[in-house]
């Protein structure tokens, strides 16, 4: 439990595993200049020590912040990851502690959509087998098998932020885009819903894969899909190795259903960079294997570093939690100048707004805006009081049973 003031100059933030300087920047530009930047990991012990100091921390993949590392975290107020995926810390035990996490799912987005659109294209054109060939020496110049994709069928599955993105660029370049969703789309430009999945498949030169890792999605592209596409197809997954089973990709490879793949995404990806990549894929020439480098940009980089910094710094500002992955969301306009803004995370128990509520008619505080969002476990209220709020107020509001945590923002 810990009340944080506005002195932003002594609100402690600790980067992280070299987190993008961008970071750094945005963080100075929105007044908070105590920063700690690592350029690795801590070992846990070390971890241990530093995250008791701080308010904010920053990580990428690597520093695990368990429930054991975030009890020592007295002081945390947010934790910001610079990457997609949030499994390296413990959401429930972070949300119990009343600790909002913040990250960055789609500041690469471009930055696959290009991909994708750079391997479709080159599979048009044969370039994997033919650059190979080249390079050992051999020549082919021959036509045949080689394609503009001007006024090919694109055919999407999954039209969310990337999906939406590949289709915008495809169009540009002459494309017939056609998509699939399970959910009613706004389409860019001229793009189609088709209703089915079979639809696409009987319609699409090109396929490509664009949709989350659910249990619908696991397994979802098989033998029977592969059958139902057009002959000579292009095929791509740049969304989860999950989703495809790549034994029937290599079947319909090897009949000649499916006439160039790319795969920046696998089933089994190797730990590290010493590792052997093991795919059954592996030995065709019309096919790209990338290591899972969508989103591997400097730019993505930078503006992962953008979005989370300003992220954290919003929620110290205003207390905004807008797209925190384990906490209530509260989106709060800016704070007036005439204003105090009571922040109050509470175990979600009954009560607790009761003995607020009483706590300002005691005082009797005139509450201008409340904003309340909760889940199961934890409740959040923020309060906009057309005062400034009398300090003894935070003990009062601190000591009823099941406060987390209790700040007032002037
Ligand atoms: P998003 O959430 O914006 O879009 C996903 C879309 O798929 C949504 O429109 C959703 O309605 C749709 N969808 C969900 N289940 C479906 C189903 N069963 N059938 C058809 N459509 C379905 O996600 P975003 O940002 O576009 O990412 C898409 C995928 O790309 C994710 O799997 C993500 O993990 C992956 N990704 C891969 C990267 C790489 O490095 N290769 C980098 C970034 C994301």
């Amino acid at each position: 439990m810990h009340q944080l003031s506005l002195e932003k100059d002594k609100i402690k933030i600790l980067l992280l595993e070299g987190v993008d300087p961008s970071a750094v920047d945005a963080l100075g530009k929105a007044g908070y200049t105590n920063v700690e930047y690592e350029r690795g990991a801590l070992d846990p012990r070390e971890l241990m020590e530093r995250i008791e100091g701080v308010h904010f921390i920053g990580i990428r993949s690597r520093t695990k912040l368990t429930a054991e590392v975030l009890a020592r975290a007295r002081r945390l107020v947010g934790i910001g990851c610079f990457c997609i995926g949030t499994n390296q810390v413990d959401l429930d035990a972070a949300a119990r502690q009343g600790i909002p996490v913040f990250n960055a799912p789609y500041s690469n987005t471009r930055s696959v959509a290009e991909l994708v659109t750079g391997e479709y294209l080159a599979l048009l054109r044969d370039l994997p087998a033919r650059n190979r060939l080249v390079h050992n020496g051999g020549w082919k110049k021959t036509a045949g098998g080689c394609f503009e994709a001007r006024g090919k069928t694109l055919g999407i599955i999954g039209y969310g932020h990337i999906g939406t993105q590949v289709g915008i660029i495809a169009e540009s370049l002459g494309l017939e885009v056609i998509f699939y969703d399970i959910e009613n789309k706004l389409a860019l430009g001229n793009a189609r819903q088709v209703e089915t999945l079979q639809e696409l498949f009987a319609r699409a030169d090109i396929v490509t894969l664009h949709v989350p890792e659910t249990p619908e999605t696991k397994g979802m592209i098989g033998a029977g899909e592969f059958a139902a596409m057009r002959d000579h197809v292009f095929f791509l997954n740049a969304s989860r190795g999950s989703v495809v089973d790549v034994d029937a990709l290599g079947a319909a490879l090897e009949s000649g259903k499916v006439a160039g793949a790319a795969l920046d995404v696998h089933p089994v990806e190797p730990k590290s960079n010493d590792d052997e990549f093991v795919s059954p894929l592996r030995k065709f020439d019309n096919v790209i294997l990338t290591p899972h480098i969508g989103a591997a940009t400097e730019e993505a980089q930078r503006n992962i570093g953008i979005e989370v910094a300003n992220k954290l710094a919003l929620f110290s500002d205003n207390g905004s939690t807008l797209t925190a992955v384990n906490f209530p969301e509260v989106a709060l306009p800016r704070m007036r100048s005439d204003v105090s803004r009571l922040l109050h995370i509470h175990r979600n128990v009954a009560g607790i707004m009761r003995r607020i509520n009483e706590i300002f008619s005691d005082e009797n505080i005139n509450v201008a805006a409340q904003y309340l969002q909760t889940t199961p476990e934890v409740g959040y209220v923020v309060m906009d009081i057309n005062s400034s709020a009398p300090e003894e107020l935070v003990p009062r509001l601190k000591a009823i049973d099941g406060t987390l945590k209790c700040r007032i923002l002037y």
